[in-house]
């Protein structure tokens, strides 16, 4: 008698099993229904391979708020925009505050303001730090005390990010950089024509701009012990401020991450420069962001205030650009909102080459 009760209770259980096993993989496996004998046959549809797949993932890349930047509304437009979107995550390629300050209560307030609106986000986002950011030693300080650590690195999903600090140290800024910012944004009101003037004298003498990035060998040491640790991961991307391989040439740091990369699958995206640009670079693609509200520099189709929305597939990454007049809530388009980000050469003061 005990030798069958034992016998019984396994088989009892491996009952239950089975069933829980076809009612949780029968829901995980078919979020699909409809009523066939309603539809007797007809399937007026085209497939049934849903775009479902758990390993893909979205996420979205913001450019330059600050450097001149002008219309108020278009960073909160774009974080509302995102918000309306829903990526996993935002990230930024960094210029989010003005800064050049030496007055730290100054660049506080500054963080305050915009981190008030980040805020707002229903989904994490990643810092990623600028040159207007970091720009000298209390600009420095404001951010370690705010974020701890200039340049870092995250898996999400199988998926390596590697977020850079581009101003390690910083390029010296031009005398009065803060003042002259102060004025050209007010220009930009009061003057249209006297900003540009102003901006074309400034882009012409920025030497900063002409020279690579800086990078110390404690930074570069870190990306490799990261990159020499993960050396599996399914795609790698690469966040700088400064997009180096726009220089006549690149420096040393940024060839010495480009070698360190080499090899595995990876997309590099940067800021800086205000506008939009995608190079096919030994195989890879590297982006430069356009702004979400920063001046333009320079003229031509990338003077786009925008975002970049990043589907990591199984294969790589799929990566839509959207432009911020393109997105709207469910009311519809309001010109009012447009009028907050929508920008011409004469309300942007804009640099013209000569
Ligand atoms: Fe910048």
């Amino acid at each position: 008698m005990k030798t069958i009760a034992k016998k019984s209770k396994p088989m009892t259980f491996k009952v239950f099993l089975l069933a829980a096993v076809i009612v949780v993989s029968g829901c995980a496996t078919t979020p699909f229904h409809y009523d066939r004998a309603a539809l007797s046959g007809a399937k007026p549809w085209t497939s049934e391979a849903f775009k479902n797949n758990l390993e893909e993932f979205q996420f979205a890349v913001v450019g330059d708020r600050t450097g001149g930047s002008n219309p108020e509304g278009i960073f909160t437009r774009a974080m509302d925009q995102l918000n309306l979107l829903q990526p996993e995550f935002v990230i930024s390629v960094g210029d989010l505050v003005e800064g050049y300050t030496e007055d730290r209560a100054k660049a506080a307030a500054e963080w305050d303001e915009v981190d008030g609106i980040i805020k707002t986000l229903e989904m994490p986002f990643f810092y990623v730090p600028g040159n207007h950011d970091l720009g000298n030693d209390a600009m420095k300080q404001v951010w370690l005390e705010r974020r701890g650590a200039t340049y870092y690195h995250f898996i999400y999903r199988d998926v390596l990010f590697l977020v850079f600090n581009s101003e390690d140290p910083s390029h010296p800024p031009p005398e009065g950089m803060a003042e002259r910012t102060a004025t050209y944004k007010r220009l930009l009101k009061e003057n249209p024509a006297a900003a540009q003037k102003m901006l074309e004298e400034f882009m012409a003498n920025l030497e900063s701009y002409k020279k690579p990035m800086l990078m110390s060998d404690q930074q570069i040491n870190y990306f490799r012990k990261v990159l020499a640790e993960n050396p599996k991961v399914r795609w790698t991307f690469a966040f700088f401020h400064q997009p180096d391989w726009e220089q006549k040439q690149a420096g040393e740091a940024f060839q010495a991450i480009e070698q360190m990369l080499r090899g595995r699958p990876h997309t590099v995206i940067a800021g800086h420069l205000h506008y939009y640009d995608y190079k096919k670079r030994n195989g890879t693609d590297y982006i430069t962001m356009g702004p979400v509200g920063a001046s333009w520099h320079m003229n031509g189709p990338g003077n786009v205030d925008h975002i970049l929305w990043v589907t990591m597939k199984q294969g790589g990454p799929e990566i839509a650009m959207i432009t911020l007049d393109g997105v709207w809530d469910r009311k519809g388009r309001d010109l009012k909102l447009k009028e907050t980000y929508e920008r011409t050469a004469e309300t942007e003061g804009l640099y013209q080459e000569p």
